[in-house]
């Protein structure tokens, strides 16, 4: 297997590295060792979010690491998400700080407005009387000021369509550096991808192998035929695949495991690549987004009356 990872270029100059760990549905006591394996086995880049629920597991890990000397602060790569309930300005550098303190750091390389769509300061729970009128432009400003302070070293957001990733472009002082999204071979997101090549944002891929553990997305990514066949002639696995096509593709790649193998196999994607004809094939899948978001839009709560809205149209 070969390390030498690949990098693509922010905005702000920086550097991240092109596959990451997700920890999205890493269970706590799974997801320490998950980091740790993974970081063992090269990756530079942990994919975080407060609403995750196990930053203060991966805080422990992390510092652990850092004291052994496994890696150093300075090399690794970490994000994590504002969630929804702290949308309000004065809520955004607090919502940092509780992160910074789970995760034992004193910066992140990113943060990002985790969905346009916020909810009711202190609730608990996404229930439609939850949801209130979203302000990501004033939200925006808040989060300029973490850059501003050098806390977050980039600021970028996440499940924001190309209207949405465009409005805020239209106002931001500090354009966003990053836009992460569901992304994979079955939610290409070609219409964003151009969008956010023409703007210098870069595109994060999330579920990048289509979320297989998540039973209610109904996925099967990684059993199309297409990918299979694929992945049959390169004498790779469905997943490493879908991985490769992502870099491919410009985007960064954000797989979740809690299995050290499927760690390391989805950290062998450096040495090799999808050929042209092979990657002609890609169109042959259908395309459909498996995180639709129902649970933020209401017809009467909020700032969405449906997925439609949501999403402005790409769905
Ligand atoms: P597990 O954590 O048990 O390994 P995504 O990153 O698209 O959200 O997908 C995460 C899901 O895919 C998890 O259920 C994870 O299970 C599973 N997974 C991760 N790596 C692989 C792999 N190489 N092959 C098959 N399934 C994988």
């Amino acid at each position: 297997m070969s390390n030498a990872i690949q990098f693509f270029h922010l905005n702000t100059g920086a550097k991240i590295p092109s596959v990451g760990l997700g920890t999205w549905q890493s269970d706590p006591g799974l997801v320490g060792q998950a980091v740790a394996a993974a970081i063992k086995a090269g990756y530079r880049h942990i994919d975080c979010a407060q609403v995750y629920g196990n930053e203060k597991e991966i805080g422990s890990v992390l510092k652990k690491l850092f004291d052994d000397g496994v890696v150093k602060r300075e090399d690794l790569w970490i994000t994590s998400k504002l969630w929804n309930t702290d949308h309000a300005p004065e809520d955004v550098l607090l919502a940092l700080d509780r992160t910074l303190k789970d995760l034992q750091i004193d910066y992140v390389d990113l943060y990002l407005i985790h969905w346009p769509a916020p909810l009711k300061k202190g609730s608990v729970g996404i229930k439609p009387e939850n949801l209130v009128q979203p302000n990501i432009a004033s939200t925006w400003k808040a989060m300029e000021s973490l850059y501003d302070s050098g806390k977050a070293r980039a600021i970028g957001v996440s499940n924001f369509s190309t209207k949405k990733l465009g409005d805020l472009l239209a106002v931001a002082r500090v354009p966003p550096a990053v836009n992460q999204v569901e992304c994979h071979p079955s939610w290409r997101q070609d219409k964003l991808q151009d969008f956010c090549n023409s703007k210098g944002v870069h595109l994060s891929g999330y579920s990048p192998l289509g979320s297989p553990g998540t039973t209610w997305l109904k996925s099967d990514v990684l059993k199309h035929p297409s990918l299979n066949v694929i992945a049959e002639k390169l004498g790779k696995t469905p997943a490493q695949v879908a991985l490769r096509w992502g870099l491919q593709m410009g985007h960064s790649v954000l797989p979740k495991s809690t299995h050290e193998a499927r760690i390391k196999e989805n950290f062998d994607v450096f040495d090799w690549s999808i050929p042209g004809d092979l990657l002609a094939k890609f169109s042959e899948i259908e395309q459909a987004r498996l995180l639709r978001g129902v649970s933020f839009v209401h017809e009467t709560y909020g700032g969405y009356r449906s997925v439609e809205e949501l999403w402005d149209g790409e769905i």
